[in-house]
């Protein structure tokens, strides 16, 4: 049983005197060390173009380091070095590349202070955040490592007919593509990497533009723990000019993609037009996640769990709750519930281990979300905003928004960020309710908080998802135990941290025997 003593990372505990001293040792450090990224091939930084600053979304005053962008000849350089190396790598099996992948889940643990500090200043993560992303970027490496000794290590035996032996060989498709988004920058981006090499590839990852400090140290560790640098190359920049480049290279075998679902959409359509190629394109994208409540639901684990589920991560999570449906009767009083929830969360600076809503990434997303609350003052009804800080406006906290909307189609497309929908239904009106979300053509999660069992199990027949969250908040999948992913408009699969993630990274070569 390959689940036999599995264990998920332990993180910290900043109650704790000694935790919390260590914490902010690794913020002084990070505030004071000016790092640097850009393209790193070979193990090697090399100088790029275009050098920006990277500030943080908390406080734009405060520069953390530079980066510089990938130029073509540093991806030539990078996909020519990946290709060679990857011949050895995929041939060495299963069994030896995990020991890599689990030298890098150790040292991520051994660096988790410091990775958390940079994590909060760069991508605005509260603590707790920071700590659980650390831990899934070390689960990801362990359970690949898993997947790679269960699959990679030695040939499968088919049963044939007598005289011949059939064997069914999985192996490494060549040079992986690796495109993550911000709001998982360590955690997503590792995991990518640690996926398409437990599988036998090289990589060039490309992590998102707003945070490309922590993937130079993602990689850095990478290469620590005894991954050969020629199989990693950082290759930062933006994505209609790196993004693009890496995607439309004949080097690239793969492209695996986590973010928006229209820039997979032109990742997609940009695979489609290569010549003379035909590769696999893996995409992790967005949610309208409901959450459908019936008046059996039991109020106070409701409002904790949406609270949780909208807010947390400053709602920047894929899986984050977009609207919740309330029925009628009961709809007063969790609106009240959760008012007076909303009122208590502390906005603020995300390295602060008082606060639990941190800032939104950046200037055009806080604005966007801005333009939303304005479009819900005039279309449907704000009902309330959580407070800011003195001085917020030094960087990007965007007040937590709770809204009532006056049709169940309100919302076509998926809002980033901490603002909480809320639809009064009628419980006639269930059916067409779930269904007009479903032809929104999303899938990734689904919440149902009820006491009969039937009700769940409509809901959930009703409405597309990958993850589907029956009385508990509906984010914070767990590597190998709720293997995540959705499907339509959310992903292409397969999911992330489950037994099937590496299929689709890996090529299959049966080969028959006659003997
Ligand atoms: N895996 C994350 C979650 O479950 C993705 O947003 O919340």
């Amino acid at each position: 049983d390959m689940y036999g003593d599995r264990q998920n990372s332990l993180g910290r505990d900043y109650s704790q005197a000694a935790d919390r001293e260590a914490h902010a040792k690794a913020l002084e450090t990070v505030d004071r060390e000016k790092l640097t990224s850009g393209p790193i091939i070979g193990g090697k930084l090399r100088a790029g173009i275009d050098p920006q600053a990277v500030t943080n979304p908390f406080d734009r005053s405060q520069v953390l380091g530079h980066v510089s962008e990938a130029t073509s000849t540093d991806i030539d350089a990078a996909v020519e070095a990946a290709g060679r190396a990857q011949i050895d790598w995929d041939r060495q099996g299963g069994a030896k590349r995990a020991v890599v992948l689990r030298a890098m889940a150790d040292a991520l643990e051994a660096d988790l202070d410091r990775l958390v500090a940079l994590l909060s200043r760069e991508a605005g993560k509260t603590l707790n955040d920071g700590v659980a992303e650390v831990r899934e970027a070390a689960d990801f490496c362990r359970y690949y490592a898993l997947l790679a000794e269960r699959d990679f290590a030695a040939p499968q035996t088919l049963k044939g007919p007598t005289g011949e032996t059939n064997q069914l060989i999985l192996h490494g498709r060549g040079v992986f593509a690796c495109i993550s988004p911000w709001n998982f920058p360590l955690a997503i981006f590792t995991g990518q990497i640690a996926a398409a090499l437990a599988a036998g590839n090289a990589v060039l990852a490309k992590p998102a533009e707003q945070t490309p400090l922590i993937a130079a140290e993602a990689v850095r560790l990478y290469h620590k723990a005894g991954l050969n640098p020629d199989l990693l190359a950082l290759v930062p920049g933006r994505g209609e000019t790196v993004g693009a480049a890496l995607v439309a290279h004949p080097g690239v075998d793969g492209v695996a993609f986590t973010g928006g679902t229209d820039t997979a959409g032109a990742i997609n359509r940009s695979i489609a037009a290569r010549p003379g190629a035909i590769i696999p394109f893996i995409a992790e994208t967005g949610g309208l996640n409901g959450m459908f409540i019936d008046t059996t639901a039991l109020k106070e684990q409701v409002i904790d769990d949406v609270i949780q589920s909208a807010f947390g991560s400053a709602g920047q999570r894929c899986s984050a709750l977009r609207i919740l449906y309330a029925p009628k009767e009961s709809a007063d009083a969790l609106i009240e519930g959760l008012k007076g929830a909303l009122a208590v969360q502390t906005v603020g600076d995300p390295a602060d281990p008082k606060t639990e809503i941190g800032p939104v990434i950046d200037s055009e997303s806080r604005r966007a979300l801005e333009a939303h609350v304005e479009r819900l003052a005039r279309e449907a009804k704000v009902i309330a905003r959580a407070a800011l800080p003195l001085g917020s406006e030094k960087g990007d906290l965007f007040a937590p928004t709770i809204a009532e909307i006056p049709t169940p189609d309100f919302l076509e497309r998926e809002v980033f960020g901490p603002i909480l929908h809320i639809y009064r239904y009628e419980p006639s009106e269930l059916q067409s309710v779930a269904s007009r979300l479903a032809a929104r053509g999303y899938g990734l999660t689904l919440g149902v908080h009820s006491r009969i069992e039937a009700f769940a199990a409509e809901v959930t027949a009703l409405v597309p998802a990958g993850n589907v969250y029956v009385n508990r908040s509906i984010t914070g999948a767990v590597v190998g135990v709720q293997p995540f992913g959705g499907e339509g408009l959310s992903g292409t699969g397969p999911k992330a941290g489950g037994p099937n993630s590496l299929i689709r990274y890996a090529a299959e070569k049966a080969i028959s025997v006659n003997i």
